[in-house]
């Protein structure tokens, strides 16, 4: 069950650099014509000296800030990432250092649904722990596991954090979670992490690892499985549907099918891949900022976030706008 619990602030943080696809062209065989054509990305920001837990603890600060709390109320952060530099303590561990906060961390992995699940567990845990404030960062460096010499990928990528502040209240604002997956059999998006040699095993000279995908099949799913997610929640939302969605910017394409299928308007799904590219967990939370600074979300509106990607994983929460 999850708890009364609203968003009380939010902030976002990227790095300086920005790569357009004309630079891309100087590093693999594309064009910006391919790269917008299939995707709708134009540029993204790319990690050069930053770390994803820099990003992440710059993107926590703006978010305590906005909601005007002290580091203090905060009993719980959750950090979401397969980038962290930090194998352990996590990125969330990091965060609280750099905040000067003293609470519960936990970092999870599940890819470009990192956000989602952080938010719902997040939400589920308050009650129980006793909890009035808890900080959900999405913080990636994508650009650090991506093959940059496999065009089909490397394209796709950018860095960048997002993160909430969730202030528990006196009504639900946060409804509806789904969190769905089917076995990735095929192993149609991958990064393993290097082998090492130990006296017992391992290899020497372990090849680096980079994200594979099979973009295809990966489309596939996520046209089904954003859809099936959108339409569970609008089931349970009853005579109060959501009316506008942010949804993982993988590919605009991926929308385009979501908002046909769906039925819904292109207008009422916020989109700005254009700008960043795929942040993996991060781009929801960056979406969301943009999507408040620009005015396209409102107090009082009922948005439904979607996220979807590695696991093959996919998960929703709608939720009452309040800021
Ligand atoms: O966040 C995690 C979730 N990830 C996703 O949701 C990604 C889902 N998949 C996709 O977004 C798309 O499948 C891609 C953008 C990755 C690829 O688009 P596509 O339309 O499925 O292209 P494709 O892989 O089928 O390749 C079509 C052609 C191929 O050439 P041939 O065999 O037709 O001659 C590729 O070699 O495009 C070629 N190609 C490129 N050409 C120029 C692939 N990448 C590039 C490139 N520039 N960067």
């Amino acid at each position: 069950m999850i708890d009364k619990v609203e968003i009380a602030g939010i902030g976002s943080s990227v790095p300086e650099k920005v790569v357009t696809n004309f630079d891309l062209e100087k590093v693999v065989d594309t064009s910006d014509v391919w790269i917008k054509k299939r995707t709708g990305i134009s540029s993204r920001h790319v990690v050069t000296s930053e770390r994803s837990i820099d990003l992440a603890a710059a993107a926590a600060l703006k978010a305590i800030d906005h909601a005007g709390i002290d580091g203090s109320d905060i009993g719980l952060i959750i950090g979401c990432t397969i980038t962290s530099e930090q194998i352990t303590p996590g990125m969330s561990s990091f965060v609280a250092k750099q905040v000067g906060v003293d609470c519960a961390m936990m970092d999870i992995s599940a890819g470009c649904t990192g956000f989602v699940t952080g938010l719902i567990t997040a939400s589920s845990m308050m009650d129980t722990l006793n909890i009035d404030y808890a900080v959900v960062i999405a913080g990636e460096a994508l650009t650090k596991i991506a093959n940059w010499s496999d065009r089909s990928t490397c394209v796709l990528f950018g860095d960048g954090a997002g993160a909430v502040v969730l202030k528990k209240g006196d009504e639900q604002k946060m409804h509806y979670p789904v969190l769905t997956g089917t076995r990735d059999y095929d192993n149609v998006l991958i990064c393993k992490k290097e082998d090492r040699k130990t006296p017992f095993g391992g290899v020497d000279n372990p090849p680096l690892e980079y994200i594979k995908m099979d973009g295809r099949e990966v489309f596939t799913y996520a046209v089904g499985a954003v859809e099936d997610v959108l339409r569970r929640m609008q089931k349970s939302c009853g005579d109060k549907p959501y009316t506008k969605v942010i949804a993982h910017q993988a590919n605009e394409k991926i929308l385009d099918y979501v908002v046909r299928s769906i039925g819904m308007d292109k207008d009422q799904f916020f989109i700005n891949i254009s700008e960043y590219g795929n942040t993996s967990s991060a781009t929801i939370p960056i979406a969301m900022c943009d999507a408040l600074e620009q005015g396209w979300l409102q107090k009082g509106d009922r948005v439904a976030l979607v996220g979807f990607g590695s696991g093959l994983s996919c998960g929703g929460i709608v939720i009452d706008w309040t800021l």
